[in-house]
């Protein structure tokens, strides 16, 4: 389907625009690649329409700045937020639908759990790819029919929340693969909006490095070097590295040179193949150390490997002292 949309004002990171006669003003949000302002507009429509919605994007593109405009123009006070990647299977069914006193060990007091709590209002589940089939049958029914029902529970209720559902993973690619349920993914499907990776989204990267830079200015070729490096950690890692920079500016002339972004060493995919293994365990292990900010234990924890082991490496490549 066709959207025809208007953008009224889009300056720094204020959005004015009219989606089929919905008049919206956005403000903490900085699109100017025509790819993401239609999926800011999907985004507007399917608030207004929809009673779920689903956000697809890689990590650190935007899927909850895309989550905070779909709560603003659905205008609801009450939202829920659930991370679907953080639990056990049997915690997050009792999260989300809630449990009766003494279902469980724990359970020492009914609980509503997160759809009921969401009632009239937002529900949000991030990282749904993680979540298994057997929670993925539960979430499909709590959709298709508003019904839910609570761990040990002998009947149902229904639930009114509007759940938008995020997730960084290729669903398709996760069907294939026997993770992610044929009949979720298309109950779903009508209603997904995907956000394109940076690199795709020159017109982005150009308008987001002039936002978070502020006033500060680039040394030549910082803004060359920005365009060719492929952003695999995209706005996140953009913002992340503009804002280092800029504290290591910050007693000069306030003139971010291209070193002191610190993304010349990261994962350029396109680079890779040319590289031997042990360059390529430096790289990625330099990375990770990295965007950890030169955290040694939440680094490998990333990498999964044992502290000792990433000390070790990080010694063996000379990367600490
Ligand atoms: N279009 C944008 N304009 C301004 N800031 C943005 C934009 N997109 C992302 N950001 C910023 O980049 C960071 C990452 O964005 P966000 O948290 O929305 O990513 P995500 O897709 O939810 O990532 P993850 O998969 O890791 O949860 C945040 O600090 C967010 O504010
Ligand atoms: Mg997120």
């Amino acid at each position: 389907m066709d959207l025809s949309f208007k953008i009224l004002k889009n300056e720094g990171d204020l959005i004015k625009m009219d989606v089929e006669g919905i008049k919206v003003e956005l403000k903490g949000i900085v699109a100017k690649s025509p790819k993401m302002l239609e999926a800011i507009a999907w985004s507007i429509v399917y608030s207004a329409t929809a009673d779920v919605i689903c956000i697809c994007g890689e990590s650190g593109s935007g899927k909850e700045i895309l989550f905070r405009v779909i709560r603003q123009v659905g205008n609801k006070d009450n939202t829920i937020c659930v991370n679907c990647g953080a639990m056990t299977d049997s915690l997050l069914e009792s999260e989300l639908f809630g449990h009766k006193r003494g279902s469980f060990t724990d359970a020492v007091s009914d609980r509503k759990g997160a759809f009921i709590e969401a009632e009239d209002g937002f529900l949000f589940l991030d990282e749904i790819g993680e979540m298994s089939l057997k929670g993925q049958v539960k979430l499909l029914r709590a959709i298709e029919y508003r019904e839910i029902k609570p761990v040990g529970a002998d009947t149902s209720s229904f639930h009114n929340a509007k759940v938008v559902l995020a997730t960084n993973k290729n669903l398709m690619d996760m069907i294939k693969e026997n993770k992610f349920r044929r009949d979720l993914y298309y109950r779903i499907e009508g209603f997904t909006i995907l956000i394109p990776p940076l690199r795709e989204r020159p017109e982005d990267i150009e308008a987001l490095i002039k936002f978070f830079a502020g006033d500060y200015k680039f040394a030549k070729g910082a803004i060359d070097e920005m365009f060719k490096h492929n952003w695999p950690g995209n706005v996140r890692e953009l913002k992340n590295a503009i804002e280092r920079a800029k504290i290591k500016s910050l007693y000069g002339e306030k003139i971010i040179t291209w070193g002191m972004l610190g993304i010349n060493k990261q994962l350029n995919y396109e680079v890779m193949p040319k590289m031997t293994l042990e360059d390529m365990e430096k790289t990625v292990i330099e990375d990770a150390y990295v965007r950890c900010d030169y955290n040694i234990s939440t680094a490998s924890k990333q990498l999964g490997i044992p502290r000792s082991t990433l000390y070790s490496k990080l010694k063996k490549f000379q990367l600490i002292a």
